[in-house]
């Protein structure tokens, strides 16, 4: 069921929305033309917006799948734990194959199952209900994450700076604020003028459909580029940092992210310039030990062939690699922007750290 409005501002990126038990998102893939939001109740449905990128960017993926797999259980019609659990499993066995290269996906789920597992023997519908309190949970924390991180990146830089990022890691890939735009969104309120350069983002256009839109329209100062161009613009030295999200960090720091991502922090390196890989822990995967282990999503041949053309671009039938995602070898990182301050190499041991500083604010926090 879909409705038409105005602007991304007038809403968060992802929500539950209670009367209708639905997943609400803003469809992605209507970007910059309409801005519909998809109220989604069956799993297959919230499948292929993750699939197909209606809704996308690792938190909102995660957050996503939070609420997705409280739907599921919602579902479950049974009393017996057992079989309860068995089917709460599949759901979020299925929802986890949508797409591989996000740890938040399995990050959210499996938070998700140790709800089911912490209240095993309890009945299914306090189960239920525990989960749809997790669900609203990972939702409002990832809002005050990202503002965290904005916070922390605003230190990073000073007003008037040249900023580039690449891909989308903005408010349309989290519920607010984004993570690589969060210190953007935050100097843009406190009267920064950042010059924000946005990488197109070949193949599916995220920089130029997404993040050039919701910068705009929040009245930034944004110009868009193609993904050539961002080595040319550093070296005019207009760029005094460039800020990107990822979408899985190994615990060497190694960062998946948008392909691309990787070009344009080599570049960042020849120039000088510093490269920070804005980072909500639930992004950071310390049981992937590096890049090389990171799976990376191949998609289909005519999202670079076909999609956004008239006609095709490419002779029919030429050999087409489309790799969605590329991994930043972690010595070009200069930085980790996370929600608790910002981390240096060595990663391993700051990585190590970070989780120790989070342990103990969350049991401060008890
Ligand atoms: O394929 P996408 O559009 O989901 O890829 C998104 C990115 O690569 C983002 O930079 C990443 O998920 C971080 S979003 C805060």
């Amino acid at each position: 069921m879909e409705e038409k409005r105005k602007t991304i501002g007038e809403y968060d990126t992802v929500w539950l929305e209670e009367e209708r038990h639905a997943l609400a998102i803003i469809d992605q893939t209507r970007l910059p033309g309409e801005t519909e939001i998809l109220y989604l109740t069956e799993q297959k449905d919230i499948w292929n917006a993750i699939y197909l990128l209606q809704v996308r960017g690792a938190p909102a993926i995660g957050v996503a799948a939070g609420i997705a797999v409280y739907l599921a259980a919602r579902q479950i019609h049974t009393g017996d734990y057992e079989e309860f659990y068995r089917e709460f499993r599949k759901a979020s066995d299925y929802l986890n194959s949508s797409r591989p290269t996000a740890v938040n996906l399995s990050w959210a789920l499996k938070r998700q199952e140790r709800v089911v597992k912490a209240m095993r023997g309890r009945p299914v519908p306090e189960i239920v209900e525990a989960l749809h309190r997790e669900a609203l949970k990972i939702r409002e924390e990832d809002i005050q994450v990202c503002r965290a991180i904005g916070e922390n990146g605003l230190t990073l830089v000073k007003p008037g700076d040249g900023l580039l990022t690449h891909c989308n890691a903005g408010k349309l890939a989290a519920v607010r604020y984004g993570t690589a735009t969060a210190p953007m969104y935050l100097g843009h309120e406190r009267g920064y003028h950042f010059r924000i350069f946005a990488d197109e983002t070949r193949p599916l256009l995220q920089g130029a459909r997404l993040t050039a839109c919701e910068l705009q329209e929040a009245g930034m100062d944004v110009t868009l580029i193609c993904d050539n161009m961002s080595a040319a613009v550093m070296r005019s030295g207009r760029v005094n940092a460039v800020f990107v999200g990822c979408d899985r960090v190994a615990a060497n720091g190694d960062t998946a992210n948008k392909i691309g991502t990787s070009m344009a922090a080599l570049a960042a390196k020849r120039y000088g310039i510093p490269f920070y890989v804005c980072a909500p822990t639930s992004t950071i995967d310390m049981d992937t030990p590096s890049g090389k282990e990171i799976c990376i999503e191949e998609r289909k041949p005519e999202e670079i062939t076909d999609m956004w053309y008239e006609k095709p671009m490419a002779p029919k039938g030429v050999k087409v690699c489309n790799p969605a995602f590329d991994v930043t070898d972690s010595d070009l990182i200069t930085a980790f922007v996370t929600e608790y301050g910002v981390v240096r190499p060595p990663y391993p041991e700051a990585f190590r750290e970070l989780f120790l500083k989070k342990e103990l604010k969350k049991s401060q926090s008890y």
